[in-house]
């Protein structure tokens, strides 16, 4: 099927996107989820509290969609800093912004080690970044690090272990869950947000659940790359082809009867370095 033909992609190399040769299929895969995911990014820009003249970090930007539109937040006179560790990403965004000006700057940077200063930003963003990360809470430190004192650090981040599927297999959906949450550098990330900010000596910390609720097998895979997930499954030789293959046609059959449901829990959190 359709679904299980896209040989070599694997959400889990998000970590070290140097390391792989085929960062096209990577980009397709942002672009695909950030037109699904754009309005909910856009909902969260009021976390942050930005007001013209602002000076706003994004750690992990992908190909730079949220910091072309913080952009606008802090004008006139503010400035985004967009980082990510891939520098394909990072080309990719300067070659999407060039109708910007000096406000907004992309650089490679890895977000355990950010080279500013303390208190550079008064804004600190990343979405579906820390998951990827080998150390997730040292991002956290660092973010608010240099975000400065009475700025906001606002995350946003899924949680795969929550993703509910109904389908007749109880037992493969379980196994693929597991899967795809073993594939994810960090994937338990949604569920710590709260306790990482509080850690860090963030105050006013809020969490809002969003969950990411879909009635189409195609939409859910083309966010989760359940394909993938399954031929990694059947290479470990945790499932077997036909057992896929089954589930897969069931949850079809439910999706073109209009009774397909799956469900992710993704975790928003954001916090305000306080003031000394
Ligand atoms: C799933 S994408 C999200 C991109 C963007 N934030 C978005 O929401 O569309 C994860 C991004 O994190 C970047 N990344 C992975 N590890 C990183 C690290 N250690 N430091 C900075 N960026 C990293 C990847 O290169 C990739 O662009």
């Amino acid at each position: 099927m359709k679904e299980i033909s896209q040989a070599g992609f694997r959400p889990g190399r998000f970590s070290n996107l140097n390391a792989t040769g085929q960062t096209g299929e990577y980009v397709a895969y942002l672009e695909q989820t950030g037109s699904r995911l754009r309005a909910l990014s856009r909902a969260r820009y009021g976390l942050l509290n930005l007001s013209a003249g602002d000076c706003v970090l994004d750690v992990g930007c992908g190909l730079g969609d949220d910091a072309r539109e913080l952009s606008a937040l802090v004008a006139p006179g503010g400035k985004v800093i967009a980082v990510d560790a891939s520098e394909a990403m990072v080309e990719e965004a300067r070659r999407r912004s060039k109708l910007f000006g000096d406000e907004l700057q992309f650089m490679v940077g890895d977000a355990h080690e950010l080279e500013f200063t303390d208190g550079s930003f008064a804004a600190c963003w990343s979405e579906r970044v820390l998951q990827h990360l080998d150390d997730p809470a040292r991002a956290v430190y660092q973010m608010v690090r240099v975000t400065r004192p009475g700025g906001r650090v606002v995350v946003f981040e899924p949680d795969h272990s929550t993703l509910v599927i109904d389908a007749a297999d109880r037992a493969t959906t379980r196994t693929l869950v597991q899967a795809l949450a073993d594939a994810i550098r960090s994937s338990w990330i949604g569920r710590s947000l709260f306790g990482l900010f509080t850690a860090n000596g963030l105050v006013d910390v809020t969490i809002v659940p969003t969950p990411i609720m879909s009635h189409s097998l195609s939409d859910t895979n083309a966010l989760l790359r359940l394909d993938a997930t399954a031929r990694a499954a059947i290479e470990r030789g945790l499932l077997s082809e036909q057992t896929v293959a089954d589930w897969f046609a069931d949850l079809k059959q439910r999706e073109a009867s209009g009774r397909f449901f799956g469900c992710l829990l993704c975790f928003a959190a954001a916090g305000t370095k306080p003031r000394p």
